[in-house]
């Protein structure tokens, strides 16, 4: 899906909440055969964020969420709408975006989730925009949350080295500051849904014995077929932007990636003529977050003052689904 025109939605503030508790390599090392140099070198990751024990995903998303509130300077009653993406929701239902609803104090707010994996939050940018542009809200918060430590398999090498836990939170509004949603493009394909995927605990495969034993709440993905997939997308989507939007690749100011490897942003950016210096990473502190990886790291740059008002700034995601989107926003 492309969108067909601009919409006149900005960002009016963004915020990021990772928990205090820090998982290194060199702990990872000690519960599995892997070493520092091993992760650092195929993945750029030094050290993730690991909720703590009475910690799941709507807390961090509820403080991200008030954070993103103050920052824009609207209070949590005048939110119209809570889009939260995430894989590892609180509980299969209720909606973890209600539970972040009453935490914050949102009551006029409609709630859910909206699950694309990697790709959910520019999914929710999307959509939210979408709405605000149609006239159903003034106010959403959209928000990325993931406990993925609550689904990491940590006797899985190939995979326990990747994820993080933590939430980033954006609340979109009608333009007021020249902002914009210049371009968006949201896609997917199921036809592979077992190269990255959890495969127990739902409806196809209900929790049992058999499933604990066998391992199957946990996150399972052929890393090496969705690290070529990834390149080859991210590449795609780069590409198509000059041509979708008459926005030349060097105009962009920043891009935004979806943290999953080093490397897979590396050779998508190379391919593309772009200098890994456009990229914001943030993957060695925050590992890859999932869902909340492009607003941790969106607000981290903001935070740090790395953007100005009119920036293009590029915000691009691969993940399992297959889903993959990027969108194009004048800040
Ligand atoms: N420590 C040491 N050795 C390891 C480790 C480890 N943690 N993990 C794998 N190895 C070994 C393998 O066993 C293999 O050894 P072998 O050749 O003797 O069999 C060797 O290292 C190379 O393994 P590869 O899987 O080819 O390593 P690769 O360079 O592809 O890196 C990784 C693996 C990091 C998982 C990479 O493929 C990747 O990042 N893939 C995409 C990530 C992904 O799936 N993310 C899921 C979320 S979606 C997204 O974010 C895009």
């Amino acid at each position: 899906m492309h969108s067909a025109r601009s919409l006149p939605v900005e960002i009016a503030g963004t915020a990021s909440y990772l928990p205090e508790r820090v998982l290194t390599n060199f702990d990872l090392a000690e519960m599995v055969d892997t070493s520092d140099e091993w992760i650092v070198q195929r993945t750029g990751i030094r050290e993730r964020r690991i909720v703590a024990d009475d910690e799941a995903t709507s807390d961090m998303a509820a403080k991200a969420a008030l954070k993103a509130l103050a920052t824009a300077g609207v209070e949590a009653e005048d939110v119209d709408a809570i889009l939260v993406a995430t894989s590892t929701p609180d509980y299969l239902f209720p909606a973890t975006g209600c539970l972040v609803q009453s935490a914050i104090g949102a009551q006029n707010a409609m709630a859910c989730d909206l699950e694309a994996a990697c790709s959910g939050f520019v999914y929710g940018m999307g959509c939210a925009a979408g709405m605000i542009s149609a006239g159903m809200g003034r106010n959403i918060l959209v928000i990325g949350a993931e406990s993925l430590s609550r689904i990491t398999d940590y006797t899985d090498r190939r995979s326990c080295i990747l994820f993080g836990d933590g939430a980033g939170a954006a609340l979109l509004r009608e333009s007021r500051n020249g902002g914009e949603i210049m371009y968006a493009e949201l896609g997917a394909d199921g036809s592979n849904p077992e190269i990255l995927m959890t495969p127990a605990g739902a409806a196809r495969l209900p929790a049992s014995h058999k499933t604990v034993d066998e391992h199957l709440h946990y996150m399972q993905l052929q890393g090496r077929e969705v690290f070529k997939l990834a390149v080859n997308k991210l590449t795609e989507l780069l590409l198509r932007i000059p041509d979708e939007t008459g926005v030349d690749l060097a105009e962009i100011k920043m891009i935004v990636p979806h943290q999953s490897n080093v490397r897979i942003i590396k050779s998508a950016l190379e391919r593309s003529g772009l200098e890994m210096e456009k990229a914001y990473m943030n993957i060695d502190r925050v590992g890859n977050t999932s869902a909340a990886s492009i607003p941790i790291a969106m607000a981290e740059a903001l935070e740090a003052g790395s953007l100005d008002r009119g920036d293009l700034v590029l915000l691009l995601a691969f993940g399992g689904g297959l889903t993959w989107a990027s969108l194009l926003l004048r800040y």
